[in-house]
């Protein structure tokens, strides 16, 4: 029920795009119960909070007929939810281990998708290929902002939407170099914000993330030509506890961990 992008290669890969690699291959096995969850639930929630389609509303209710693509699918549940509300869906993945899960659980929920192996900063799609391009911790935290951005806005139509969500930098600048549990204190600089490398870590090392100040990611979306439709910060809801990831929940209701952009090709 998937088809895959044979061509794909490792080549010549930039190293936050070799390290993730090989990273995400190694976690993948840590990821299936999660994707298989997340294919099975009949309404879209997001982010570590799985904050409800209904408040944050960031994919159309009909997508029929929109050609759709998720930059950084992993197990590739937002592609199925695309699919189920009728959207033609490609997707592309750097870690051949995450979409092998992607590739299975299509073939179990007779889903169809399009799957590539590949590094959503270069896609194999001609220009303006799509309507709809969304990644929720994919290319929003694994990809450097401005390559995928700039390639994200070559593959969309004009007037075509892109919706992300990460890591919001408040969190980030909070979020101790050891890999532990974020505090209440700043510990490390907001402005300049935009590569975090754990390779180093001491708690779950492994992986480059990026990450960009508000006023830096409203820069990129003025210079590469993308207008800004919303900004939200979800929040922990009430039900909510423990630490989930590197974010306890009484912190995530405090303060924002994570932040989604909806933009639209000018
Ligand atoms: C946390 S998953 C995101 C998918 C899903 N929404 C989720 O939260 O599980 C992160 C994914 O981003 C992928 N990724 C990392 N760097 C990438 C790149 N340069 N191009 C495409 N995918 C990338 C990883 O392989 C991994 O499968």
């Amino acid at each position: 029920m998937s088809s895959s992008d044979p061509a794909a290669t490792d080549g010549d890969l930039a190293d936050h795009v070799a390290e993730n690699r090989r990273h995400w291959d190694e976690m993948a096995h840590e990821w299936v119960a999660m994707g298989e969850r997340a294919w099975a639930r009949a309404e879209p929630s997001w982010g570590i909070w799985s904050v409800p389609e209904a408040e944050l509303k960031l994919l159309p209710a009909d997508m029929t007929g929109l050609e759709a693509i998720e930059l950084g699918c992993g197990t590739a549940y937002v592609s199925a939810w695309m699919a189920r509300r009728g959207a033609r869906v490609t997707a592309i993945d750097n870690s051949d281990a995450q979409l092998a899960t992607a590739r299975l659980l299509a073939d179990e929920h007779g889903i169809e998708l399009t799957l590539w192996h590949g590094n959503a900063e270069e896609v194999p799609a001609p220009d303006e290929s799509f309507d709809f391009a969304i990644s929720e911790y994919g290319a929003a935290i694994w990809c450097d902002p401005e390559a995928w951005l700039r390639e994200a806005h070559r593959l969309l139509r004009p007037g075509g939407r892109l919706v992300f969500l990460g890591n919001h930098p408040v969190v980030l600048a909070c979020a101790p170099e050891s890999g532990a549990a974020v505090g209440d204190r700043l510990v490390r600089p907001y402005f300049g914000m935009h590569t975090l490398d754990w390779r180093d870590a001491q708690v779950d090392p492994g992986g480059v993330n990026f990450c960009l100040p508000i006023s830096g990611w409203m820069a990129l979306f003025r210079q590469i030509g993308f207008g800004v439709d919303d900004l939200r910060e979800p929040r922990a809801p009430e039900e909510a506890s423990g630490v989930n990831f590197f974010v306890d929940a009484e912190w995530a209701r405090r303060w924002p961990s994570e932040l989604v952009w909806k933009v639209h090709k000018i």
